[in-house]
C-alpha cells in the first residue's frame, strides 16, 4: 500500500483511497489540509444554531430512521405552534442568531400553520430560520420563503438510485433532487448531505456523493454514520465508520472551501470526541440541541444520542466549554454560507 500523501482532488485513485481511509498518513495530511484551508476562512470560529425538534410524527418509512412509520417503540410528540415560537424565543435569549427547525413530516403541520410559525418567529425573534422538514412541492417551499425562512436542510442521502430507493419504499432519488431543485430557486441558502456506511453502498457511491454535493453548490452539508437503529428494519447492521466520515468531512471542506459544514451529532454519537474530530477535519459548525426536555428523548432517529438526559439549556454551556478546550470560540454571528463567494 502507498503511503504517499499528496492531495489531488481531481485523481479519482486519491478519492477513492481517501474515502476508504485505510492510510493513516493520507488520512491526516488530508484533514489537517481541509482545517488549514477552514482557518483561512472561517478562522477558529464555530457558528452555532440552536435546534428545535418540534415533531416526531412521520409519514415517511425511511429503512434507517426510529421515526419511520412503522415504529412503535418511540412516543409520539407534536409541540404546538404556540410551543415553537416560545422556544424560538429561548433559543435567542441565549444568544444564537438561527434556530433550525426540524421535524419528522408530520401531515398536521399543514402550509398555513408552518407559515404562521416561521412569520411569528421572525417578527418575534428575528432568528435567522432554517427549515429541516421534508419533502413538499415547489409551491410550499416558495410559500415559506416568502414568509421569512432563510434556508433549508434536505439531505439527498444517498446518490444511488437503487439503494435509494431500497431504504425509501416508494419514494425515488428524482423526487429528492426535484425538491432540492425547487428549494435552490425559491432563493433558500441550500443545505443537504449524506449517510455514510449505509447497508449496500460502496465507495464509488461515495464519490457520487460528493459529486453531486458540487453540482449543487451546496451552501451547507451535513453528513454523518450510518448508525443502526434497533427500532428500525436495518437492526443489526454494520454502523458506518467514523475515519471515512471525517475524510469525507476533510473532501467536502476542500471542495466546497465556503460551505457551513457542522460536525453532526451521529459523529458525536459514534464517539465522545466526534465534534472535535469532525471540526479538526474542516467543520465549522454546530447545531446544539435546543428541544425542550420533556420531548427531547423522543427524537430519536438513532441510538447513542448524547446528553439526553439534558436540559438544553445545559447544553448551550458545555457546547461552549468543549469547543475551548478544542482550541475553538463560539460564534452567535448569522453566519451565511461563503460558498456563493467563492472564485
Ligand atoms: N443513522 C444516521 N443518521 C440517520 N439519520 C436518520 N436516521 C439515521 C441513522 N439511523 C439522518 C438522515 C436524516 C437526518 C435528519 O438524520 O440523514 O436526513
Amino acid at each position: 500500500m502507498t503511503t504517499t500523501a499528496t492531495i489531488n482532488l481531481t485523481d479519482r485513485a486519491f478519492l477513492l483511497a481517501a474515502v476508504r481511509a485505510q492510510d493513516p498518513t493520507l488520512n491526516q495530511t488530508l484533514r489537517q489540509a481541509a482545517r488549514a484551508r477552514c482557518d483561512e476562512i472561517f478562522g477558529r470560529e464555530v457558528y452555532l444554531r440552536g435546534l428545535i425538534e418540534f415533531s416526531n410524527i412521520c409519514r415517511r418509512n425511511c429503512a434507517y430512521c426510529g421515526l419511520y412509520t412503522g415504529n412503535s417503540n418511540i412516543e409520539r410528540y407534536r409541540m404546538t405552534p404556540e410551543a415553537i415560537v416560545e422556544r424560538a424565543g429561548v433559543v435567542r435569549d441565549l444568544g444564537f442568531a438561527t434556530v433550525v427547525l426540524q421535524s419528522g413530516e408530520d401531515p398536521w403541520f399543514t402550509l398555513p400553520i408552518l407559515c404562521d410559525i416561521v412569520r411569528r418567529i421572525k417578527a418575534e425573534t428575528g432568528l435567522v430560520v432554517t427549515l429541516s422538514i421534508g419533502e413538499m412541492p415547489f409551491g410550499d417551499y416558495k410559500a415559506l420563503r416568502e414568509a421569512g425562512a432563510d434556508r433549508y436542510l434536505l439531505r439527498h442521502e444517498t446518490s444511488n438510485p437503487e439503494l435509494y430507493a431500497k431504504l425509501h419504499p416508494g419514494h425515488t432519488l428524482a423526487t429528492r433532487l426535484d425538491c432540492l431543485k425547487s428549494i435552490r430557486d425559491c432563493g433558500y441558502e441550500l443545505g443537504t448531505g449524506f449517510m455514510v456506511g449505509l447497508p449496500g453502498q460502496t465507495d464509488e457511491d461515495l464519490l457520487a456523493d460528493l459529486d453531486l454535493l458540487v453540482k449543487l453548490q451546496a451552501d451547507m452539508v451535513g453528513i454523518g454514520p450510518f448508525i443502526a437503529n434497533p427500532d428500525t428494519p436495518l437492526a443489526g447492521s454494520a454502523d458506518g465508520n467514523i475515519e471515512v466520515v471525517l475524510n469525507l468531512v476533510a473532501l467536502i471542506r476542500l471542495l466546497l472551501p465556503g460551505a457551513n459544514i457542522p460536525a453532526t451529532t451521529a459523529l458525536d454519537s459514534l464517539r465522545s470526541d466526534g465534534r472535535e474530530l469532525g471540526l479538526n477535519a474542516g467543520a465549522n459548525v454546530v447545531m446544539p440541541i435546543m428541544t425542550p426536555p420533556d420531548v427531547k428523548t423522543q427524537y430519536r432517529l438513532y441510538p447513542n444520542k448524547r446528553c439526553l438526559d439534558h436540559d438544553p439549556t445545559v447544553c448551550s454551556g458545555c457546547t461552549r466549554r468543549r469547543l475551548e478546550a478544542g482550541g475553538y470560540t463560539h460564534s452567535f454571528n448569522p453566519g451565511w454560507s461563503k460558498q456563493r463567494q467563492m472564485p
